[in-house]
């Protein structure tokens, strides 16, 4: 039980990694509080994890809303005095409309950093009062996108960017109260977010597509990055502060991806 009796905030805890890690941290002994804009997916999680034998609750909550989020923070508020963590997980890639920086309208620009970048802000400025309490872990969502250059989505890779540096901000402001703020760059992992993001890509069906990019040859599972998440989070992290774990097969230190 790596997180008995903590109280963990996961945002886009519905879906994809943030489902995967809402199970995981749930099993590992959290109180499990999830933030999502997927109202009906958030009641699902909520009442299987209740029917578990866990202890969760699901607010419905657009993160890239002030308001939204303040009010989720005041429900929050009502439950508990503190928190042990929040693991900042919710973002979107909005393939085909994200791209090249000359060719993005200016609404899907402001659109992707409100919810990546802004919806970050808003829950952490909200939870570091909680976290302060008895210490905690912060963990942020960054992607390959934010340690490497990728191509088309120039929005998404500002986001990601600057999700790493705002870690090692964090990282390096509230240490003294013993809150630790680590990064996953994650990579490949098969969700509907890849998916997506993969639709116009002839190569994406095609076995040797991973063989070409990913050192590991497998797509990255949910359950990997939710592992990790959890281990941060965990008091065995103890000593973890400002990391950017690349979570992604060897895909971005690959040297030569045809091979
Ligand atoms: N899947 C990958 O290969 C990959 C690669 C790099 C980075 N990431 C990052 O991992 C994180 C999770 O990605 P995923 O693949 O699970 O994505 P996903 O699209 O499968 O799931 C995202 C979840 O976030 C929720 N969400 C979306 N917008 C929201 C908002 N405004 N407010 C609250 N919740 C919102 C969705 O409803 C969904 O439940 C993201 O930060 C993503 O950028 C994923």
């Amino acid at each position: 039980m790596m997180l008995k009796n903590k109280t963990i905030v996961i945002t886009g805890a519905a879906g994809g990694i943030g489902y995967s890690a809402s199970k995981r941290f749930a099993k590992e002994g959290a109180f499990v509080v999830g933030l999502d804009v997927n109202e009906e997916l958030c009641k699902k999680v909520e009442k299987e994890l209740i029917d578990g034998g866990y202890k969760a609750k699901f607010i419905q909550c657009d993160i890239s809303s002030k308001e939204a989020v303040n009010k989720a923070f005041d429900e929050i508020e009502s439950l508990v005095k503190s928190l042990d963590g929040l693991y900042n997980n919710a973002s979107v890639f909005l393939d085909g409309r994200d791209g090249k920086l000359g060719d993005i309208k200016s609404d899907i620009w402001h659109k992707i950093l409100s919810i990546n970048l802004n919806g970050m802000y808003y829950c952490t400025k909200r939870a570091l009062p909680l976290l302060k309490t008895n210490g905690g872990a912060i963990v942020n969502t960054a992607s390959s996108a934010g340690v490497t250059g990728i191509p088309e989505c120039a929005a998404y890779t500002a986001t990601k960017g600057a999700t790493v540096t705002l870690t090692r901000s964090l990282a390096v402001d509230y240490g003294k109260y013993n809150i630790r703020t680590n990064c996953i760059a994650p990579a490949a992992i098969l969700t509907d977010m890849v998916k997506a993001s993969n639709l116009n890509n002839p190569a994406f069906n095609n076995d040797k597509f991973l063989e070409m990019v990913t050192p590991l040859r497998r797509w990255g599972t949910p359950e990997d990055i939710a592992a990790i998440a959890c281990w941060l989070c965990s008091d065995d992290a103890s000593y973890i502060n400002g990391a950017i774990i690349r979570a992604d097969g060897g895909i971005t230190i690959n040297g030569d991806v045809n091979r």
